[in-house]
C-alpha cells in the first residue's frame, strides 16, 4: 500500500483528482469506480474543472458506483444517482449509457446484483475503484460482519450508518435502512484501489484498517490483502500510523 500523507481535505482531494486524472489520459477508455459522501466531493470539483480547461476527456470512460439505497429513484435528491449528477455527470461529457449505479428500484434484487458484477467483469474490470471509509470501517456499504459478503448485495445499514448519513436527509426517518453495494470480492477485483479518508474523526477507523488483524468486523482491513492500494489521507486521519509505516 502507497501511502500520501497530505495537510487537509484540499490536499487529499487535489491529489486523488490527481490519480484519478493521471488515470483517464494514460488510459481514455478506463473503467472508473466511483464512490459517494462528502470524502470525493472536492476530487469530482477538481474532475469538473479539469474537463472544463480541456484537460481531462471523458467520452470514453465508464463509471460504476458503488452502491446505492433500495428504495430510492434516481431523481430522489437523496439517491446517489442524484448525487453523481449533481457533483460530477452533469458537468462532464461521459455519455449516459457509460454510467452505473445499482438500481435501487429493481424488483429482483439478485438478478441486478449479479448482472452488475457480470458487466463490470464482461467490461474488462475496474482500473481504479475510489472509495472512502466509514468511521466503523465500512468500504461501499460493507457494514461490520461475521464473514466477508462477496458480490453486489442487498444489505442492511447499522444504526451507526443510518446516523451518520442522517445528515444529508431532513429527518433520520428518512434515511432508507437498506442499501446495493458492491461487495466485498467486487472490490477486491479491481486492478487499483484508491481510498481516501480526512478527519480525525476518521483516524480510529484507519488504524484498525491498516494496524489491525484482517477481519470482516473491519471490512476495509481486506485492502492489506490487495496488491495495489493508495491511501491518501490528511494528517488528522493518520495520526494514528507510525510516520515509517
Ligand atoms: C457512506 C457510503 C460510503 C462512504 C462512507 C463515508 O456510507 N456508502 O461509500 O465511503 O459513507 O462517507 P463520508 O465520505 O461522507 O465520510
Amino acid at each position: 500500500m502507497y501511502i500520501y500523507k497530505e495537510k487537509d481535505y484540499a490536499g487529499v482531494s487535489r491529489r486523488a483528482a490527481n490519480i484519478l486524472s493521471a488515470q483517464i489520459i494514460s488510459k481514455p477508455d478506463s473503467i472508473l469506480g466511483l464512490a459517494t459522501g462528502s470524502s470525493p466531493i472536492g476530487a469530482y470539483k477538481q474532475l469538473v474543472e479539469s474537463y472544463q480547461n480541456g484537460d481531462l476527456d471523458f467520452t470514453k470512460v465508464r463509471s460504476f458506483n458503488l452502491d446505492e439505497y433500495r428504495g430510492l429513484a434516481d431523481d430522489n435528491s437523496n439517491s446517489y444517482h442524484f448525487f453523481m449528477n449533481q457533483n460530477l455527470f452533469a458537468h462532464i461529457n461521459m455519455k449516459p449509457e457509460n454510467v452505473h449505479l445499482p438500481n435501487g428500484m429493481a424488483e429482483d434484487i439478485e438478478k441486478e446484483c449479479s448482472d452488475y458484477d457480470e458487466l463490470i467483469q464482461e467490461l474488462g474490470g475496474i482500473d481504479i475503484q475510489l472509495l472512502g471509509l466509514g468511521h466503523n470501517g465500512h468500504i461501499g456499504f460493507n457494514e461490520p460482519d461475521e464473514a466477508f459478503i462477496t458480490g453486489t448485495h442487498l444489505v442492511k445499514l447499522t444504526q451507526k450508518t443510518i446516523e451518520a448519513n442522517s445528515r444529508l436527509f431532513s429527518r433520520l426517518e428518512d434515511v432508507p435502512r437498506e442499501a446495493l453495494t458492491m461487495g466485498i470480492k467486487s472490490i477486491m477485483l479491481s486492478k487499483r484501489i484508491l481510498i481516501i479518508v480526512s478527519g480525525e474523526d476518521k483516524a480510529e477507523a484507519v488504524k484498525n484498517m491498516l494496524l489491525g488483524p484482517v477481519t470482516p468486523k473491519v471490512p476495509a482491513s481486506i485492502l492489506q490483502l490487495h496488491p495495489n492500494v493508495i491511501l491518501v489521507a490528511d494528517e488528522d486521519a493518520l495520526k494514528y500510523i507510525p510516520a515509517n509505516f
